[in-house]
């Protein structure tokens, strides 16, 4: 089958902030017919460049998430076993899980927190990657469309750890580190995510909010610099800081910084909605007695008190 990788590229790139390598590398993957795994934390644009990939490939894209749950039938699929009593097994009341799905329409197969799936499941899908086709006891044999890829992610910051994955498996699947983008592109995300129409109006000037999401920005990705943080926010966390700073800004009839008084208010308002927007993203040290919250009010003072001249 003949893709114009160059042309599907191009397309992708338009709906993607950004990542122009990390796309080049997994379209060129796939087009190859690899499978891969994508290793990075949430919120790093893996299902964002997915989406985009298959979308304008015409593709399906399959998810399912692995966990201690994702047994190898939940993977393949099952007979239905009310109809199993009445009729015996047979194909008709076989249910395709995400893998036949994904053979059967040529997808991909997006398997998150591969890692945490059990042995057999892995097992399971070790075979059918190789074979390209599987055979399910009483249900038949497929044959894999040739677009099936396995996709699969793993955040290494998960405690169940990424070398719980025996080398057979990461023997079987390219592999590309996805790390967090620079502040700009993350800008560019939230501008993208949280668009003036989002954002209360009237009530914030567009100076102001330009300030609120560089800072939003700027105090998110402190959390991942920060010594008591074991795993800081994705850019999902610099999303609702804007939306949610901008709902509390225009409540307190916010207009603009320029005073003191009005300065401090902004402040005080973006540690208000740090605490409802980042506290449940960031992980800590156990050995840190602190709170979330005690936690990014030293992000806080030390971004608008300590370094106020600093730019984000
Ligand atoms: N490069 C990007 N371009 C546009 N939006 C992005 C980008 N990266 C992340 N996002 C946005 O940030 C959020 C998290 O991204 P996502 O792709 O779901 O991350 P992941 O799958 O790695 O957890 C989504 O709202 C997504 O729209
Ligand atoms: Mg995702």
């Amino acid at each position: 089958m003949h893709v114009d990788v160059a042309a599907i590229r191009d397309r992708v790139r338009a709906r993607v902030v950004g990542r122009e390598r990390e796309l080049d590398l997994v379209l060129a993957a796939v087009a190859a017919g690899r499978d891969i795994l994508l290793e990075g934390p949430p919120g790093t644009s893996k299902t964002t460049i997915l989406k985009a990939i298959t979308a304008e490939w015409g593709i399906p894209l399959v998810f399912v998430e692995g966990n201690a749950d994702l047994t190898p039938a939940k993977l393949v699929g099952h007979h239905n076993p009310a109809r199993v009593l009445r009729e015996d097994y047979s194909a008709e009341n076989f249910t395709d899980g995400p893998l036949l799905e994904a053979m059967k329409t040529g997808g991909f197969l997006y398997i998150e927190e591969l890692n945490r799936a059990p042995d057999d499941t892995l097992n399971t899908l070790l075979t059918a990657m190789a074979e390209r086709r599987i055979t399910v006891p009483r249900a038949g044999t497929a044959v894999a469309k040739a677009t099936f890829r396995v996709i699969a992610s793993m955040n290494p910051y998960d405690n169940v750890g990424t070398t719980r994955l025996s080398t057979s498996v990461h023997d079987r699947l390219c592999r590309l580190a996805i790390t967090y983008q620079d502040a700009a592109a993350e800008r560019g995300i939230v501008a993208l995510r949280a668009p003036v129409t989002s954002l209360p109006s009237p009530g914030l000037p567009a100076p102001l909010r330009e300030r609120l999401m560089a800072d939003a920005v700027a105090l998110t990705r402190a959390t991942r610099a920060h010594e008591d943080i074991r795993q800081g926010s994705s850019v999902r966390g610099a999303i609702d800081l804007t939306l949610v700073a901008g709902q509390l800004l225009a409540l307190h009839q916010q207009r603009d910084g320029s005073t003191p008084e009005a300065a401090a208010a902004y402040q005080e308002a973006i540690y208000d909605a740090m605490t409802i927007a980042l506290s449940g993203r960031i992980f800590l040290d156990e050995t840190v007695a602190a709170t979330p919250e005690q936690v990014l009010r030293a992000i806080w003072e030390d971004y608008y008190i300590l370094r106020p001249a600093e730019p984000g």
